[in-house]
Order: structure tokens, then sequence, then C-alpha cells
């Protein structure tokens, strides 16, 4: 998969700006502060909908007043080159609360028609948080992973949100008034256990293949010393994962009190962890700095290889500030990595950095304020 072209309008400090990618190696340079971030997080939105860095759209729309215009419309926009060798077109468009995604110039009513269409793998410093961060962080990266090619698993996973945030707020209004009619919540229960069922079985399902792939990575990376074990951490304990509908409702059904007394739901999907381990110890805790990254890079590069098991084309690799924090096996490693096969944004302060990895100055893009030059 590839992205050949990009345009993007009040996007952070990018004004406007308009590039032509090349389909193997794109390198972005330029100072702190000058827009190099934003580019890459330009592509991951029109790609994944949402932001890497922040939940509020507002804050992507250019805030500079040099054109006098405050309801500013911020626009992205690609042109993507797929296997099959088509084109299409993707854009977005955030203006006030409004926002449009557009495939090929037709508008899509729901957002679930359009994540998918492009698939890209970011790796950017604050990745650390999914290995040290809680529980959340890792949540959310296998979501975002199986999302991207599964359309309909982020709809249940929609899904999931809504059921429980509804059942959440009714065991708080139980809490409180406990003459309250209790069918609703069991209607709740059911929901949030069918969904959350086929959430606990997907996220099983991918973890058994990524775990292999994490390993090899690890592996490939630290020249064989470190073996890292990634194990799916559910909120409660079940016997089959054939039976998990009925083991859920069970154990839930036990803890509907102690729920009411609490006022939220207590198991779940939305609990759930991976726990990640190297040589036997827990890396979250005894890991030094450098071999988390690296295990965070492991992820990542293992969620890489599972789009491509499941899509058949290989998402585009956003690399932010990686080179820098990498000692040279591990950079080399990953350099070999990449090879030919996959288009790669790397984005760095410094060129010398990364010059052993491309002489030709085609790759290079130059940034300064915002403006590409
Ligand atoms: N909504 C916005 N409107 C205009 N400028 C913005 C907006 N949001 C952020 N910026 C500017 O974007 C710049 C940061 O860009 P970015 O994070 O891409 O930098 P970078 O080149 O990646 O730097 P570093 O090397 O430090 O990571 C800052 O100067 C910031 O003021
Ligand atoms: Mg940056």
């Amino acid at each position: 998969m590839l992205i050949k072209r990009i345009y993007l309008k009040n996007f952070r400090n990018l004004k406007s700006v308009l590039l032509d990618f090349n389909s193997d190696l794109n390198i972005i340079v330029g100072d702190n502060g000058q827009g190099k971030t934003n580019l890459l997080e330009a592509i991951y939105y029109i790609s994944t909908g949402r932001s890497h860095r922040t939940s509020t759209d507002k804050e992507l729309i250019n805030f500079s007043e040099d054109d006098n215009s405050d309801n500013k419309k911020l626009i992205i926009q690609t042109k993507i080159l797929k296997e099959d060798k088509l084109n299409q077109k993707l854009s977005l468009q955030i203006q006030g609360r409004d926002k449009l995604f557009k495939v090929d110039d037709k508008e899509v009513e729901k957002i679930s028609d359009f994540i998918g269409k492009l698939n890209v793998v970011l790796f950017s410093p604050e990745d650390l948080d999914l290995v040290k961060g809680g529980p959340a962080n890792r949540r959310d990266f296998l979501d975002t992973e199986v999302s991207q090619v599964n359309p309909y698993y982020y709809h249940q996973l929609k899904k999931y949100e809504k059921v429980l945030k509804q059942r959440n707020n009714l065991l708080k209004e139980i809490r409180y008034n406990s003459n309250k009619d209790k069918s609703v919540l069991e209607v709740f229960t059911d929901q949030l256990v069918s969904i959350g069922s086929k959430i606990i079985k997907k996220r099983q399902e991918v973890v058994e293949k990524l775990k292999i792939l994490a390993r090899l990575h690890q592996r490939k990376l630290t020249d064989n010393q470190e073996n890292l074990k990634v194990i799916y951490d559910p909120s409660f304990e079940f016997e089959n994962i054939k039976n998990i509908e009925e083991e859920f409702n069970e154990i839930i059904t036990k803890k509907i009190d102690k729920e009411i007394e609490r006022g939220y739901t207590l198991i779940g999907p939305h609990r759930d962890d991976l726990i990640l381990e190297i040589n036997g110890y827990d890396i979250r805790k005894f890991g030094s700095q450098g071999q988390q990254r690296t295990a965070a890079l492991a992820l990542k590069l293992a969620e890489l290889e599972f789009m491509k098991s499941e899509s058949g084309e290989y998402p585009v690799l956003l690399l932010d500030d990686v080179f820098s924090e990498l000692d040279g096996i591990r950079r080399q490693e990953l350099i070999n990595f990449i090879g030919q096969r996959i288009q790669t944004f790397i984005t760095t302060t410094d060129k010398l950095l990364v010059e052993d990895i491309a002489s030709d100055e085609d790759k290079y893009f130059y940034i300064k304020s915002g403006k590409f030059y």
C-alpha cells in the first residue's frame, strides 16, 4: 500500500502543503518544532480517523491569525495506490464541529467505512507507553491494529463502549435508588456479555499471532539476546474460549451486587491487559529503557506483519524520531527489515543519522516553519 500524494490545508502549522512521495523511503528532515511530526500525524489521521497526540480535533486546526479567518477549514487529502493497482482518493475536512469523510469524492456516512482504506503503523517515542504505561495503552494498541484490517471489530468496539456506558450509568442509579427496576440491567448485561465475548475472542486470536511475530522481531533486533513473551491477560479467567459467553455471563452475574455497590462494570474487555516478559521477567517493572523501547518496536513490527497477513498488503510505516534512540545494531536490523518492500516515512532532526540508509537526494524532504523547500 502506498501514499502517492498528500495535500494539507490548515493542519496545525502545515498551512498549505502538497507533496508527492516515493514508493520506498521518505525522509523528513528539519529542526525541532518545524512540523515533521505534524505531517505524520496528518497521515495517521486520514488512516485511522483520529490523532495519536490529541483527542480534540480543534487543536489540529491551524491557529495562526495571519489570514483573519475564524472559521478555518482543515483539509487532508491523499491519493493512495493499492496492490490491485487501483488509485483511491481519501479526503477529510474539519470545520468547527463538522467533520466530513470522502472516498473518491463521495461522502461516507459511517467512519467505519473510511477506516481501513489506508493502513498505517506508527512508531514514535511516546510508544514507550505501550510497555511502561497503563493497560489502556496496550488495549488501544490491539484495538487500533485490529480495527484497521477488520471494520466489523471496530463496529463491535463502538457498540461495546456504548453499552458499557449505559450499564455503568444504570449501576450508579441503582446504587442510589434500590427500588429501581433491575430488568433493564439484565438487558444491558446480556448485550455486554454478547458483544464483549466477541471482542475477547478476537483479541485472544490476535495475540496468538502477534506473540510469535513479536518474539521473532525482538530476537532479531537484539542479536538473539532477548526472548519476548506476550501474554493475553483478560479481566477474568475462563476455561474454554468456545464457551466464553456462558462463562462471562456466569461470572458477571455473581458480581452484580458488588457492581451495584461500586457503581461500575467490574469485568469485561474494557479491563483486559497484555503481560510482556523478557527472558522470564516482567519488562514493565524490570526492563531497562532500551529493552522497553525495543519491545515496543518489536510489537509494532509484529503489528505490521499481522496487518499484512490479514489484508494481503504491507501497511505504510511511519517512524517518528526513532533512529536517534536506537543503537547501531538495532538501527541496522530495522533498516534491513524495511528493505524496499514497505513505504516508510522517517523523521529526523539530523540527516547524518540516516545517511547510511539513503544517499539518494530524492528521498529527502526538508521542512522549516511548516513549509517544505
Ligand atoms: N493548531 C496549530 N496551529 C499552528 N501551529 C501549530 C498547531 N499545533 C501545533 N503547532 C505548531 O507545530 C509545531 C510542532 O510541530 P511538530 O510537532 O511537527 O514538530 P517537529 O518538527 O516534529 O519537532 P520535534 O523535532 O521537536 O519533534 C510547533 O511549532 C507548534 O507551535
Ligand atoms: Mg516531532
